[in-house]
């Protein structure tokens, strides 16, 4: 079987034409979507994820306010910039980005954040909207992955969709979103047994657990399509040669840059069984903040309609 490679930085392109489309539409009834994206700490990757947020919705005409706190911010001072953030009536959606330092309290912080400007959906009143199959806020990375099934013209209607990992961010909206489409769901993880056999029920399979290429040709059904949504480092040569093969281009990036990145699904196993699979990096990764805007327009439609 030939093996699609989606491309994950087309469908974002995609997504964002369809958010330039809308937000023509919303500036004829001068409304302007406003996020604001809040990190606190100086953690490389955070930073960069932050930064990309608040610049993408500054390339596509939003109002875009990304706040860097030092590492040493407290909980109470947190709670009086999200104060600020929920009062301000140019911004329609606040995201914190997680992890927190551990010395903040991220329960009170989440709840803190007025549930229409919550563009991750994390707050109660969002989880039950998700639970529930209401429309509303939900997490960007499902969301992004929804959308790409969708572009790819999978009908999911009846399909076995196996998602590997209970994050509150990735597997858990996941599960839910499938089984709203119709697809039968099985939530499992790292402790699953005989997690192989259960993987290979899938005719959709999302991996989103944390550990590099855990996913190899044993779990995988003929025709299935593989969503990949881990981004781990590989530092080592000897696993780059075990994972990409001794003449792949990424053994020159480990030596040039330390690192290349690889996904919870082995790279080159899914190669001739699955039907597609998304690729790391470029992938799942540019869908997230893709769709990120896309949840903002619709922070700002839904509280300003
Ligand atoms: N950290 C990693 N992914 C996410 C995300 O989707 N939202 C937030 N707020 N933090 C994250």
């Amino acid at each position: 079987m030939e093996t699609r490679i989606i491309d994950g930085r087309k469908v974002a392109e995609q997504i964002k034409a369809e958010v330039t489309e809308e937000l023509q539409e919303l500036s004829k009834k001068n409304l302007v979507p406003g996020l604001a994206a809040v990190l606190v700490g100086d953690d490389p990757g955070s930073q960069l994820y932050v930064r990309m947020k608040a610049r993408t919705s500054k390339e596509l005409g939003m109002h875009s306010e990304a706040i860097e706190l030092p590492g040493e911010t407290t909980t109470e001072e947190l709670l009086q910039v999200i104060d600020r953030l929920n009062q301000a009536d140019e911004i329609d959606a606040i995201l914190v980005q997680l992890p927190l330092p551990d010395h903040i309290d991220e329960d009170q912080i989440l709840l803190a954040v007025r549930p229409d400007k919550d563009v991750d959906g994390f707050h109660p009143l969002n989880v039950r909207n998700l639970v529930t199959g209401k429309v509303g806020l939900a997490p960007c990375t499902p969301l992004g992955i929804m959308y790409l099934l969708k572009s790819e013209g999978i009908e999911l209607k009846g399909l076995e969709a196996v998602v590997v990992g209970r994050s509150n961010i990735v597997g858990k909206p996941m599960a839910f979103l499938l089984l709203h489409q119709h697809a039968t769901v099985t939530l499992c993880h790292s402790r699953t047994r005989d997690l192989p056999a259960v993987c290979r029920r899938a005719d959709i399979l999302v991996a989103a657990v944390g550990q590099p290429a855990l996913i190899t040709r044993d779990y995988l059904k003929e025709g299935v399509v593989v969503i990949d949504v881990g981004i781990n480092r590989v530092e080592s040569v000897e696993e780059g040669v075990r994972l990409f093969g001794k003449n792949s281009k990424r053994i020159g990036r480990i030596e040039e840059r330390g690192y290349t990145l690889v996904g919870d699904v082995h790279p080159r196993d899914p190669l001739g069984v699955a039907k597609a699979v998304t690729p790391v990096p470029f992938g799942v990764g540019p869908l997230t903040i893709a769709h990120l805007m896309k949840s903002t327009v619709m922070a700002c439609r839904l509280r300003k309609r």
